[in-house]
């Protein structure tokens, strides 16, 4: 089986995000989301909101699965049978820090990484500025799956 891992911090989910995870079901048998549990990161969302968003928002493919792991991401690969991982790239800044990352992997453990270009209609997201629009009242439609919209409002209330 061909497995790939698509790892992050997914506070919260964005379209960004499922457009990789999308794209990478198409390519590989299984796609493994991997949410980091990082206890010094704050977040706005507790992993298990996390992991039950993206298990709503991931329900249509049926090769996609999301589980949680700490540590090393390699460690997590050799757990679970997976030598390669899936990125994706929305710009020439995210190139330099994923490049080292990529290359500390293989180093560590034969991982390879491959990397998607972002669909460009995504490619000013990140989770930091949904969470700080939504927190102005900003609109979020169209960037964060439906209901992740609805979480953000309750977890922000002063949102919209
Ligand atoms: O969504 P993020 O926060 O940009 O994702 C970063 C993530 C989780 C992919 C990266 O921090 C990671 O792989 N962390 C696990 C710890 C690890 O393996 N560190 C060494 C990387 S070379």
């Amino acid at each position: 089986m061909r497995r790939v891992v698509c790892p992050g911090s997914f506070d919260p989910v964005t379209n960004g995000h499922l457009d990789i995870i999308g794209r990478a079901s198409g390519l590989y048998d299984e796609v493994v989301v991997a949410v980091l549990i990082n206890i010094t990161k704050k977040s706005l969302f507790t992993v298990d909101e996390r992991v039950e968003m993206l298990r709503e928002v991931t329900a249509g493919y049926g090769n996609v699965r999301v589980e949680r792991f700490h540590g090393l991401l390699v460690d997590f690969c050799a757990a679970n049978g997976i030598t390669t991982v899936v990125k994706g790239l929305r710009a020439v800044s995210d190139f330099e820090y994923e490049m080292q990352m990529a290359q500390m992997n293989y180093r560590l453990a034969k991982v390879e990484t491959l990397f998607m270009t972002s669909n460009p209609l995504y490619s000013f997201l990140s989770s930091s500025l949904i969470k700080e629009i939504a927190k102005y009242g900003g609109d979020v439609s169209g960037l964060v799956p439906e209901a992740v919209r609805g979480e953000l409002r309750t977890r922000l209330p002063e949102a919209e």
